[in-house]
């Protein structure tokens, strides 16, 4: 069984000390309410320590934004798979739209940075999605299959059973307007058919407008185990009603 997941992406969001009561109001509450269901919060950086002690001894996970393909070295401004680690990050964001669009990002780096987050012991939550100019062209499933193969010609289709795939259309992502929950299923069970024979181990969740009113009907779909989750991960009730619905 796939146990369901739900990511909150804090994005550029916050201060420290607001990412500190918005972890500590996520903790809080969520041991109480959810146990089948897995929860992970992916603060800025600069607050991940602060948020890890927040956090506490709860059950709640953490996450990067971002992750360098790098090591370590001469890269100004990047941070490592290792700090992150360091820091109690298990799982990193690799190419999600908003990183592949303003900073230009292309397969083959969110590859890199897929192989490097899993080397260095944090699962890759690997964003795929197409814009709308791709949909309305019936380019979606050719735009998915190319982000998916870059990643496997890299890491080999092994690699991705421990990972996580997340699909969010990018025309979904901070819109208001979510897929559809056929429009979700049916790109998801298309990545599940390229993940081989491992593909029922193999998380995938959906992201794009994901709230605590259209969270329910989404996790109704057979390949949808969870979420990932932008705006609505911002209140803590919000993310905890979600993560609640996961769980049904
Ligand atoms: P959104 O963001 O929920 O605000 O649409 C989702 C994401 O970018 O991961």
């Amino acid at each position: 069984m796939r146990r369901p997941l739900v990511i909150g992406n804090w994005k550029m969001n916050g201060s420290r000390h607001s990412s500190v009561e918005l972890a500590k109001g996520v903790a809080s509450r969520f041991d109480a309410i959810a146990q089948e269901v897995e929860a992970v919060v992916c603060p800025p950086d600069v607050f991940l320590a602060d948020v890890a002690l927040a956090l506490g001894g709860s059950a709640v996970g953490l996450g990067a934004q971002n992750v360098s393909q790098f090591e370590s070295g001469a890269y100004t401004g990047d941070v490592s798979a290792s700090m992150l680690a360091e820091l109690g990050c298990s799982y990193a964001i690799v190419g999600h739209s908003e990183r592949r669009a303003c900073y230009g990002e292309t397969s083959s780096q969110v590859a890199a940075k897929f192989a490097t987050a899993q080397r260095k012991g944090l699962a890759p939550i690997l964003c795929v999605g197409e814009t709308l100019a791709d949909r309305e062209a019936n380019k979606t499933l050719a735009v998915i299959r190319e982000q998916i193969s870059a990643v496997v010609e890299t890491v080999g289709l092994g690699a991705l059973s421990s990972a996580i795939v997340a699909y969010e259309p990018v025309w979904a992502i901070g819109t208001g307007e979510v897929a559809s929950p056929d429009q979700a299923q049916e790109v998801l069970a298309f990545i599940r058919t390229l993940l081989g024979e491992k593909a029922d181990e193999t998380r995938l969740i959906y992201g794009g407008s994901v709230s605590a009113e259209n969270a329910a009907q989404l996790f109704e779909q057979e390949d949808i185990d969870g979420a990932l989750v932008g705006g609505a991960s911002l209140h803590a009730e919000q993310f905890m009603a979600i993560c609640q619905m996961a769980e049904m």
